[in-house]
């Protein structure tokens, strides 16, 4: 039987924690993992200058697949006063290791399942199951920014875009410049995927969230591609929706979704909604799905107030979990993690406090073990 290498990097806060309590589950499954440690946090952000340092890189290349837990991060001024004195002062700048990692291994398939499990006290309704196809390269995410903007740049935006008139004038410190970056291949490539799955796992409807009456070119872009790869999928239902309505439509009429896919930035807003639907941060799981290498996550931070106390619900993790040995092509013991999962919570004996209860992280993920 082939043994699958996984990089596990729990991170910091909360990260440790639920990473402990996944791990007892993978380990209760009894599936063939080989687990690597590898260093990333805050931590190796204040040490080394560096929260997500390079012999951690050079792991994940060696690796069939990753268990992230989360990061603390921090603002620019709050990152440098925590660094350690010797690398003060060097322009080191903190960026995210997590979208870092998504687009070095461009691991372009933020694939986040929200299916509200039986008896989850904390479901809006029982029986929604939405998954989110969220492009995860590009987007607002690009890093594409100035703050300053140099002069340079101004003078092309002038010559180029009359849009531009009213910030022509201004000095480059007094306003500052994102750039929203959506390729033709970026978004073809997140909308086939959202609809091979949905014809594979017999879905009914994909819902594509945007923005293009307003934001033209990028979002423009994206739904015109999204309607050509439409076609090509005559069986599965394809429907429009603006980012804004979408977020009063979900709650209003959730069982009209189904599959939805979004640029990176709206797909962020909206799957923390979804997730909320289905019970909120505890169960939001994520997946950062490439053709070589997927790192799975829970949706939530690192909550650091919580660190080490064991208190915040590992379902999300072991969810996550659930969806890497999916991945790995470890259907059956997937199918018994979820299995184990649901049938915890219907029960509802053992409850984090997120559920109402006051059982612990690890009482939770015990509970899961003992099922398998
Ligand atoms: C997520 C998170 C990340 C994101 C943060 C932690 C950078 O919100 O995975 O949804 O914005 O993508
Ligand atoms: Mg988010």
């Amino acid at each position: 039987m082939k043994r699958h290498r996984i990089a596990w990097l729990p991170g910091d806060g909360v990260g440790v924690d639920v990473s402990e309590a996944a791990r007892i589950v993978l380990d209760a499954a009894k599936v063939p993992l080989e687990y690597v440690h590898g260093d990333i946090g805050w931590e190796f952000w204040c040490k080394e200058g560096d929260a997500f340092p390079q012999r951690t890189i050079e792991l994940l290349k060696s690796v069939d697949a990753a268990m992230f837990g989360a990061i603390t991060s921090k603002p620019a001024k709050a990152a440098e006063a925590e660094l350690c004195p010797e690398l003060r002062g060097r322009g080191l700048t903190y960026r995210s290791p997590i979208v870092r990692m998504r687009q070095m291994f461009d691991l372009y398939i933020s694939l986040r399942p929200c299916k509200a499990y039986a008896g989850n006290p904390l479901n809006y309704k029982e029986g929604l199951d939405f998954v989110m196809f969220r492009e995860n390269t590009e987007d607002l995410y690009s890093g594409v920014e100035f703050s300053p903007v140099p002069k340079e740049l101004s003078q092309v935006l002038t010559a180029q875009s009359k849009a531009f008139a009213p910030f022509a004038k201004l000095e480059g410190d007094q306003y500052a410049v994102s750039c929203k970056v959506n390729t033709r291949r970026g978004s073809e490539r997140i909308v086939r995927a959202a609809f091979e799955f949905a014809r594979k796992n017999k879905r009914k409807k994909v819902t594509v969230i945007h923005k293009a009456n307003v934001v033209r070119a990028t979002d423009g872009l994206f739904l015109e591609i999204a309607r050509e790869v439409a076609k090509g999928y005559p069986e599965v239902q394809f429907d429009e929706a603006n980012v804004d309505a979408i977020m009063m439509w979900l709650l209003k009429n959730p069982f009209n979704y189904d599959v939805l896919v979004a640029p990176n930035l709206y797909g962020d807003i909206a799957s923390d909604l979804c997730a909320q639907m289905v019970g909120g941060l505890g169960f939001g799981c994520s997946g950062n799905i490439g053709e070589k290498l997927a790192v799975f996550e829970p949706t939530h931070g690192s909550a650091p107030k919580y660190t080490g106390q064991y208190k915040v619900n590992p379902i999300a993790t072991i969810l996550a979990a659930k969806m890497m040995l999916e991945w790995l092509g470890e259907t059956d013991a997937a199918a018994r993690v979820e299995s184990a999962v649901a049938a915890v919570i219907k029960e509802q004996k053992v409850r984090t406090y997120d559920m109402g209860g006051a059982s612990t992280t690890l009482d939770m993920a015990r509970a899961v073990a003992d099922k398998l």
